[in-house]
């Protein structure tokens, strides 16, 4: 029996026969004014507004309302952060205190998640437990230790059963944590990257069970909630792009052939010196801190597709909807899908002064290891707790997500080695929050290099060690696949420092 494949599925379930009739992308909606995505796409990439600390704090007001926003060139019924998409991008820097006032204007429960940083967990700090009121406001109040690692982080809401929904409506921006020594460079930019589906009204479309499932993935991907954006830029010049994979599901690998690309970090992690790269494939929740060196020509930034596999449901047959005689890909999927496009031309730029060496990093296989833990990734059949899920279990050690019960208790103070299996034909993550985690070994291969990421890919069937500092921060925090869907439907466990 052949499996449907799962962006198949994805188009099926996501748009429904009308939708894919209709071509997929961008046709099926017309918008009030009779606006086509095509005509909006092509502008300049522009960014969020900004908000920088001073004097070591960072005050703000987030206020997550539904609105007529500006997406993809049009005005859609999403939401937002203080009425964009994304919201505001907030600098800070080791050592500063970020306060946050955030208003819950939404119709349902919600509360705010600094993804990525080290911060504690506990009270208001970046407590993923609390519960915010539709029209409470919540003092969040966080201190990030002088130690903290410069790079690009974001936040999004992290209300159990609510986070994906949340986050396809538009509730995401960046954090930047600024470098102490800044990198040489001729501009910055941030790019945070997300999807979505609206529908014929403009409002973003429902996930269907079989969506959430798999993981919905949305028929729009956006740059700074623009729909291919143009960026130009003179050649010669050193560019720094801070790229942030706000998806809720959907994988990115991106490529940009014909311009220079070094990897300066991933996550919070920094590498000693900047790495070519062809591609990069980011997981949901997964950042890069990319070094694009200009040469004159047009180049296209391209996410390819990324297979991440079935649910063990559709191996068996048991969804096949009956559309397995079409072999006819839609756009996009042996191509790529076209992100932006970066126009290089004009006299030749100065040449930034070269990257200096970056500090290196720690290294946890020097360390002594205190205790070693194995989680398993699974889904199962069974009727679960997770809402939606089509009678399908999405657990962690054999078990869905439960904000009582703590799974973990780990020592503050020590080092542990974490395997880390995924029992199920389809791609899993596992995203720590507050610790990030080092790769040491992924799908059998060693790991060389020192890398650090807060969001790790599981490949299917497969399995991957890392290990975890436990420095600081005493307090209770969660670990959850950040395929955001699988997250809602149960695929998230308690850790307790102490
Ligand atoms: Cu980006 Cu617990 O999440
Ligand atoms: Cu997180
Ligand atoms: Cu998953």
């Amino acid at each position: 029996m052949e499996p449907i494949s799962r962006r198949r599925a994805l188009q099926l379930g996501g748009l429904g026969l009308a939708g894919v009739l209709a071509g997929g992308l961008g046709l099926a909606w017309q918008g009030s004014r009779g606006t086509r995505f095509d005509a909006a796409a092509g502008a300049e990439l522009s960014e969020p507004s900004v908000l920088a600390s001073s004097g070591g704090e960072l005050a703000l007001e987030l206020t997550a309302a539904e609105g007529n926003l500006p997406v993809a060139g049009c005005r859609a019924r999403v939401l937002g952060f203080n009425g964009g998409v994304p919201g505001p991008t907030l600098h800070v820097r080791p050592g500063d205190r970020l306060r946050v006032t955030l208003r819950n204007r939404l119709t349902e429960p919600t509360n705010l998640h600094l993804h990525g940083l080290h911060v504690s967990p506990a009270g208001n700090g970046d407590n993923p437990f609390l519960r915010i009121e539709p029209g409470q406001d919540f003092d969040y109040e966080y201190r990030l230790p002088d130690t903290h690692p410069p790079g690009m982080y974001w936040y999004h809401p992290h209300h159990h059963h609510l986070v994906a929904d949340q986050i396809f409506g538009g509730l995401y921006g960046a954090v930047i944590v600024d470098d102490i020594d800044p990198v040489p460079v001729t501009r910055e930019r941030v790019l945070v990257i997300a999807d979505l589906t609206l529908d014929d009204a403009g409002r973003i479309a429902p996930a269907s069970t079989m969506d959430r499932m798999l993981g919905r993935e949305g028929n729009l991907v956006l740059v700074n909630g623009q729909l291919r954006p143009t960026m130009t830029a003179a050649p010669g010049t050193r560019e720094r792009w801070r790229i942030v994979n706000a998806c809720v599901s959907r994988y990115l690998r991106l490529r940009l052939d014909g311009q220079q690309l070094r990897l300066l970090g991933l996550d919070s992690g920094r590498l000693t010196e900047p790495r070519p790269v062809e591609e990069i494939v980011l997981a949901g929740g997964n950042r890069a801190d990319l070094l694009v060196s200009t040469t004159v020509g047009s180049a296209q930034l391209l996410t390819l597709p990324v297979d991440r596999g079935t649910t063990g449901m559709m191996d068996m047959g048991m969804m096949d909807r009956g559309d397995r005689d079409d072999t006819s890909p839609p756009d996009g999927e042996a191509t790529g899908t076209v992100l932006a496009t970066v126009e290089v031309a004009g006299a030749a730029a100065a040449q930034p002064a070269p990257v200096p060496p970056q500090p290196a990093p720690r290294d946890l296989r020097r360390e002594t290891v205190a205790a070693t833990r194995t989680f398993t990734l699974g889904v199962g059949m069974g009727m679960g707790t997770g809402m939606g899920a089509g009678g399908m279990r999405f657990t962690i050690d054999g078990r869905e997500y439960d904000p009582d019960r703590t799974d973990h208790t780990v020592r503050v103070g020590t080092v542990e080695e974490w395997t880390l299996i995924n029992d199920s034909p389809m791609e899993h993550s596992l995203h720590l929050h507050v610790w990030p985690m080092q790769l040491l070994r992924t799908g059998g291969r060693e790991v060389t290099e020192i890398i650090w990421q807060d969001v790790v890919n599981i490949p299917a069937r497969n399995r991957v060690t890392v290990r975890v500092a436990f420095d600081d921060y005493p307090g209770r925090t969660v670990y959850h696949c950040h395929i955001l869907d699988h997250e809602d439907l149960g695929m998230m466990g308690v850790i307790e420092a102490r």
